[in-house]
C-alpha cells in the first residue's frame, strides 16, 4: 500500500506540448485573428462551450494588454496533453515597458490608462494556472493554462 503511494507520487506528470502556434498582436485585426485562432484551438482540445469562452476571453484580454500597454507582442497557443486530460497554454509576450507595480496591476478596477482594469485579474480567474513575468524596461510575459476536466 505504501509502496503504491510512493510510486504514484513519483510518477512524472507527463505533460506534452503537441502543437504550438504563434501570432503577432500588433493591430486590431491581429486581436480578431487571435480570438478566432484560440477559439478553434479550444475546440480542437475538446473544451465545452463555457470553457472555450473562458479561454478566449482570457487570451483576448492578455493579447489586448500586450498590444495596448506593451506596444505589441506575440501570443503563442500550445495544445497540451497529460494523462487523462488535454489542455491549452497561452504565452503572451511583449518587449514593452513592463509592469512596475504588479499588485496594483492585478487589482480589479485598477488601470494606468482608460481601461476598465479587469483584464489581468479576470484572465487569472478564468485560467487555472497563471504566471506573470515582468520587469520595468524588460517587457512582460504572461503564461496561462487551463485543463479539460477528465
Ligand atoms: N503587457 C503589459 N505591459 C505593460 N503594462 C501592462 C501590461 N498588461 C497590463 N499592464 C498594466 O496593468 C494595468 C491593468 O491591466 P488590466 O487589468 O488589463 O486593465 P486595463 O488594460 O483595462 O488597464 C494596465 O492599466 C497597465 O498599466
Ligand atoms: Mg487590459
Amino acid at each position: 500500500m505504501s509502496d503504491e503511494r510512493i510510486l504514484h507520487r513519483a510518477r512524472p506528470t507527463g505533460t506534452q506540448v503537441t502543437v504550438s502556434r504563434s501570432y503577432d498582436v500588433r493591430s486590431d485585426d491581429d486581436l480578431l485573428t487571435v480570438r478566432h485562432a484560440v477559439r478553434a484551438a479550444t475546440v480542437e482540445c475538446g473544451f465545452g462551450l463555457v470553457d472555450q469562452t473562458r479561454v478566449v476571453t482570457a487570451a483576448s484580454e492578455l493579447a489586448r494588454n500586450a498590444y495596448i500597454h506593451g506596444g505589441g507582442g506575440t501570443l503563442t497557443v500550445e495544445l497540451l496533453t497529460r494523462p487523462g486530460a488535454g489542455g491549452i497554454r497561452l504565452v503572451i509576450k511583449d518587449e514593452g515597458p513592463g509592469i512596475p507595480d504588479i499588485a496594483a496591476a492585478m487589482t480589479d478596477g485598477w488601470t494606468s490608462g482608460n481601461g476598465l482594469g479587469h483584464g489581468l485579474g479576470g484572465a487569472r480567474r478564468l485560467m487555472e494556472e497563471f504566471h506573470l513575468d515582468t520587469r520595468p524596461g524588460a517587457g512582460t510575459t504572461v503564461t496561462a493554462t487551463r485543463w479539460t476536466t477528465p
